[in-house]
């Protein structure tokens, strides 16, 4: 395969899904590294021999050594602490600025063209640790939660109305957190806003749902999702590889789109084989952005915090 994928932190729940969801659609050769080098190469292995019977040609390896990794057009960073009942994504902000210090250092050595999709939380903090660390372009560091807590709330649309989930578009945008922002304007079944078709407050019980979907799954769990994780980073890295155009909601670095200065927050996105594209501006109410802002701010708290 003349595309290659390295998914950093791939042994762990998130990593293994994306690479899973990867070798699956044929996407890429995958390369898997995690400190957990043996734990890295064995689901390597086994992804590996899930092929033949999904009939991909994808070719996957894995272990600690970033040698491999030479060249990759897309890495996806999932290597960091996930949470436990109890802990927000913010708890995590010390640890997993630690390790994206190490791993962006080897990621831009051997891969100085690639497009890092960075995935571990605090999202939106992480992502900028990378992108200063890398002093990439910002087309070129994207990070992956919009997708994911979109695809939460067309769950639950889905869920409430009984339609089919493929009806179903929403958009969530702010960071990745308690102050994330659902769109019910601009989520919509068939192409009709859900506006039209629900009361207000099962809109706002959806809205609250869907802000606090990672901690359900959290504390249903045991520690926090991933498959749903790993299909979100893969949409990514396939609209990417196939240069597809998609629009997704994903975390850029902004320079005044949404009156936002100087930091990642999710916007719409399009996403093609440079990266983002263009960063879509939609109209929001006073309401809409004044949320959006809040959101900006308890993002910005986290990167001063770790000085990015
Ligand atoms: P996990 O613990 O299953 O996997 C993490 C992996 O990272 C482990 O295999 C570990 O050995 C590896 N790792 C740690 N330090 C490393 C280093 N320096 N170099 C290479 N590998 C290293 O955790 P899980 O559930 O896969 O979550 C990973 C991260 O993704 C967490 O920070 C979690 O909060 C985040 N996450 C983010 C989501 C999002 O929407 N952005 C959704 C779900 C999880
Ligand atoms: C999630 O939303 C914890 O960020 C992770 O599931």
């Amino acid at each position: 395969m003349n595309r290659k994928v390295t998914v950093v932190g791939g042994a762990g729940n998130v990593g293994a899904t994306v690479a899973r969801a990867i070798a699956s659609k044929e996407l890429a050769d995958v390369v898997i590294v995690d400190i957990a080098d043996t734990k890295a190469a064995g689901v390597a292995l086994d992804i590996y021999q899930a092929c033949p019977i999904d009939g991909s040609d994808t070719r996957l390896i894995g272990g600690s050594d970033y040698a491999a990794t030479a060249d990759s057009d897309v890495v996806v960073v999932t290597s960091g602490m996930p949470r436990k009942p109890g802990m927000s994504r913010d708890d995590l902000l010390n640890v997993n600025y630690k390790i994206m210090q190490a791993v962006t250092e080897q990621v831009v050595k051997y891969s100085p063209n690639c497009i890092i999709v960075p995935v571990a939380n605090p999202l939106d903090a992480m992502c900028q640790a990378v992108f200063r660390l890398s002093k990439f372009p910002r087309e070129r560091v994207i990070g992956m939660a919009g997708v994911l807590d979109s695809a939460r709330m067309r769950t639950f649309i889905a869920m409430e109305l009984n339609v089919s989930i493929k009806n179903v578009h929403a958009f969530v945008l702010g960071g990745h957190g308690d102050t994330m922002v659902p769109l019910p304007r601009y989520s919509t079944v068939a192409g009709i806003p859900i506006t039209e078709l629900m009361s207000p407050e099962r809109i706002a019980a959806i809205c609250d749902r869907t802000a606090n979907g990672g901690a359900e799954i959290t504390k249903l769990v045991g520690t926090s999702a991933w498959y749903a994780p790993g299909a979100a980073a893969a949409e990514m890295v396939e609209a990417i590889l196939k240069d597809t155009k998609c629009i997704m909601p994903c975390s850029v670095y902004l320079t005044g789109e949404y009156g936002v200065n100087d930091q990642f927050l999710g916007v719409p996105v399009k996403l093609g084989k440079g990266g983002v594209e263009q960063i879509i501006e939609i109209k929001l109410t006073a309401d809409e952005n004044v949320a959006l802002q809040k959101s900006a701010a308890a993002v910005k708290e986290l990167t001063t915090v770790i000085g990015v």
